[in-house]
């Protein structure tokens, strides 16, 4: 299969990409690098063209809900538009666990992405997971000042993003389902403790020091919703087996 991958050279597209290429298919990346822009519009047409499937894990960094609603519809529009045009069979939109009661700041995006996604016509799937165990390393980026890291107090049931990107291909195999059960990972962790033991594991002496968020945004990451629904899937690897196996321990010094 002819595979578009939106978002195909971030954190979890690039585990997208590989399992594309490790079950035998044929990976197209469109990213602002490849000269396609999903939020202007731009060179969308000439990469999806013949795509079997289109799989969107694009992504903004940002708590704003202005800022991330106006992201995720934009490019959820635009690249749904291009396979109405297309004539695509098949668009996968990757999504996040329990964030139903959370409609505010990122996961504002998110919803606001789902809602593009199932009033487009375009025949697609709708699949949630938990964060990512890469979550640790994208947090520890951002919120570390000098010698402290400032982590969010989060209950989650993180999954490997090379799991993830197994699961999408999958998915992007099969005919559109809608929604799909949620997929996360094997344990409930908290994400400072993730930090600190990536640090530990590195051999980083840094202080991690758990900050509760304001706002519901913070209430919802504090409540363990984000562990997802009961009727879901488990993935395997563990914070412990992603550390020793997929974690690059450059990426958040
Ligand atoms: N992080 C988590 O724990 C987690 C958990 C569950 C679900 N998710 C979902 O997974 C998805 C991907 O997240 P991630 O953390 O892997 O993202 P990421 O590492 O930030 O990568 C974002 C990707 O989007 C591309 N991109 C951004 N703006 C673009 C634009 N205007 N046009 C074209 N491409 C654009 C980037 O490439 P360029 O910069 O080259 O454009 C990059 O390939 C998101 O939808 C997120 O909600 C994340």
């Amino acid at each position: 299969m002819r595979i578009a991958i939106a978002g195909g050279s971030g954190t979890v597209g690039r585990h997208v990409v590989a399992a594309a290429r490790r079950r035998g298919h044929e990976p197209v990346v469109l990213s602002r690098g490849n000269g396609v822009d999903v939020v202007q519009g731009r060179g969308i047409d000439a990469a999806i063209a013949g795509a079997d499937a289109v799989i969107d894990v694009v992504n903004a960094t940002t708590l704003s809900t202005r800022r991330a609603v106006a992201f995720f519809e934009t490019a959820s529009r635009n690249l749904l538009d291009a396979e109405a045009r297309a004539g695509t069979p098949h668009h996968v939109a990757l999504s996040i666990v329990g964030i139903d009661d959370i409609d505010t700041s990122y996961y504002a995006g998110k919803l606001a992405q789902e809602r593009a996604v199932r009033a487009s016509g375009v025949p697609h799937t709708i699949a949630r997971v938990g964060q990512f165990h890469e979550f640790a390393e994208q947090i520890a980026a951002q919120t570390t000042i000098g010698p402290v890291t400032l982590a969010p107090t989060t209950l989650t049931r993180p999954v490997a993003a090379r799991e993830v990107g197994e699961h999408l291909v999958r998915i992007a195999e099969g005919a559109p389902a809608g929604r799909v059960a949620d997929l996360v990972g094997p344990r409930d962790e908290v994400l400072a403790d993730m930090i600190r033991r990536m640090y530990r594991h590195d051999g980083i002496r840094r202080a991690v020091v758990q900050v509760r968020f304001p706002g519901a945004y913070g209430r919802g990451l504090a409540s363990g919703e984000l562990r997802g629904d009961v009727s879901r899937t488990t993935a395997t690897t563990t914070f412990e087996q992603w550390l020793a196996a997929d974690h690059v321990r450059s990426s958040h010094r």
